[in-house]
């Protein structure tokens, strides 16, 4: 996860109207917007928290361990419930192991995968 923090040093005199802090606080931390989601990040942490592990490498799916994922996910919102909250043998991960913002450049990942050639663009399919 990648969050823009900002470092803010307060000056060192208080003036009349500023509110006198402890000494060792006058840092103040001003967190900016999180980065958009990223497909190349999203693929980093697909593969570091293991999902492609019964999803496979490309979210292809394999049967017997877990369905394909993309490049046309299931929408967002029932996308990261499931991951958070999953009903069936996939085990579930928390915050605290995949952020909001992993889940979403996962998404973002999922999204950009190469839509499987049409059958009938395969001449071997054809005869
Ligand atoms: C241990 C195997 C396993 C791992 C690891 C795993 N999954 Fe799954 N996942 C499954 C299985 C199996 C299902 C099918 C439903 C079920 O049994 O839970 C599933 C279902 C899903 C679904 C619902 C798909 C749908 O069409 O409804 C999503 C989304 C999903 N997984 C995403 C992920 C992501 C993202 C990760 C990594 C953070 C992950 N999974 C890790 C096994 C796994």
């Amino acid at each position: 996860m990648m969050l823009l923090i900002a470092m803010v040093r307060l000056p060192p005199v208080t003036t009349d109207a500023m509110v006198r802090l402890p000494p060792d606080t006058t840092d103040v931390l001003v967190r900016l917007q999180p980065d958009p989601p990223d497909r190349d990040r999203g693929k980093q942490i697909y593969m570091r928290v293991g999902c492609y592990q019964c999803h496979g490498r490309e979210a292809q799916g394999a049967s017997g361990t877990g369905p394909r994922l993309g490049p046309r996910p299931i929408a967002f919102a029932a996308f990261s419930r499931y991951i958070r909250q999953p009903t069936g043998q996939m085990p579930p991960y928390t915050s605290k192991v995949v952020s909001d913002q992993e889940l979403a450049d996962m998404y973002a990942f999922l999204q950009s995968l190469p839509q499987p050639p049409a059958a009938k663009s395969i001449p071997l399919l054809n005869n």
